[in-house]
């Protein structure tokens, strides 16, 4: 792989080279979050720090909030060239690799611990490069958070959802995982799930706390459920052509930055769930509803047979290192 990539680069970074030396190269990082969530303070770390480490050489664009690509439109526009930083939830990048679907599968890791160490272990590090053939690299993963359900009823056991709309991101596990407890799920964007909560096109939506509390979803849901059913995290991803096409000094030190902006966002992520979710409670808008063991291992029993849908896709083995994450 790193042949046909350094092939297909080699004259594009000559190019690129040759006529950025007069002027800073830019960098645009697009997102679709708001700029009070771990992803958004990332993102604004990276330019800190890469343009520190780089002065006057580079130039870190942030665009926040889809305005320049939502997640449905950023991956092909980083492979044309229009955007050179992106990090879209890891549901996004089925168009690419079925492998990645591994962290949309219902109640397999029992916590961001465990996410964790999958992430940074072996099998999690080669992720990292299973899109290079589609010339898009992985340079690290960041965390949000577990997902919960919000709803304007409350949910306690999967038969409460039955016949209900939840949106979903672009991915076939999530699909599977609702049409396991007999709810509608619909893929739409983020940025319009706001409006279809208010208008009531949806009932619902699963999500992290962060991201119910900067998007105000808390606003249109009376309920919000704390099932931690799944995993909302990030990979960040730049296009082979622009990084491989960049002098090696500089790619270092730019991977150097994007490394301490993630272990920020890291840092920002596990604190910003606990606030985020206080936040909600007190607005008085939600309530957050926690479910018992019993109700809980209804949810599991539902959702588990999905596993055995997608394990060829993802495969067996990359399941199992991500189960034993669960005990270190
Ligand atoms: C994000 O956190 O980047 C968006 C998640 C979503 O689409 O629900």
């Amino acid at each position: 792989m790193k042949t046909l990539v350094a092939t297909v680069l080699a004259c594009a970074s000559l190019l690129t080279f040759n006529q950025a030396a007069a002027k800073p190269i830019e960098i645009k990082f697009s997102h679709v979050v708001a700029e009070n969530t771990p992803k958004g303070q990332m993102a604004l770390k990276f330019k800190e720090l890469a343009e520190a480490a780089l002065p006057g050489q580079i130039d870190v664009k942030v665009y926040p909030n889809s305005q320049l690509f939502t997640d449905s439109t950023v991956l092909q526009a980083m492979q044309l060239g229009d955007v050179e930083l992106a990090a879209p939830a890891l549901s996004k990048f089925q168009k690419y690799t079925d492998q990645l679907q591994l962290f949309d599968l219902p109640f397999l890791f029992k916590d961001i611990e465990a996410v964790d160490r999958f992430q940074q272990g072996p099998e999690g590090q080669k992720l990292l490069k299973s899109m290079e053939s589609k010339l898009l690299v992985g340079l690290g993963y960041l965390h949000n958070g577990m997902k919960q359900l919000t709803d304007n009823s409350p949910i306690r056991v999967p038969a409460d959802i039955s016949g209900k709309k939840y949106r979903i991101m672009t991915s076939d596990v999530l699909q599977a995982q609702f049409e396991a407890v007999q709810a509608i799920p619909l893929k739409k964007p983020f940025s319009e799930v706001f409006t279809l909560l208010q208008t009531k096109a949806i009932d619902g939506q699963e999500n992290t706390w962060s991201n119910t509390y900067s998007k105000k979803f808390f606003e249109v849901q009376k309920y919000a459920t704390e099932t931690n059913h799944g995993v909302l995290d990030y990979m960040v991803v730049t296009s082979a052509e622009f990084w491989y096409g960049l002098p090696d000094d500089v790619r270092t030190k730019l991977k150097t930055a994007m490394d301490e902006a993630i272990a920020h966002g890291n840092r920002i992520a596990l604190k910003k769930g606990a606030e985020d979710r206080q936040k909600i409670i007190d607005s008085g808008k939600t309530e957050i509803l926690t479910i018992t063991e019993a109700e809980r291992q209804q949810w599991v029993n539902a959702m588990k047979p999905v596993w055995k849908m997608f394990a060829d896709e993802i495969g067996p083995d990359l399941i199992g290192a991500a189960l034993e994450a669960n005990n270190p």
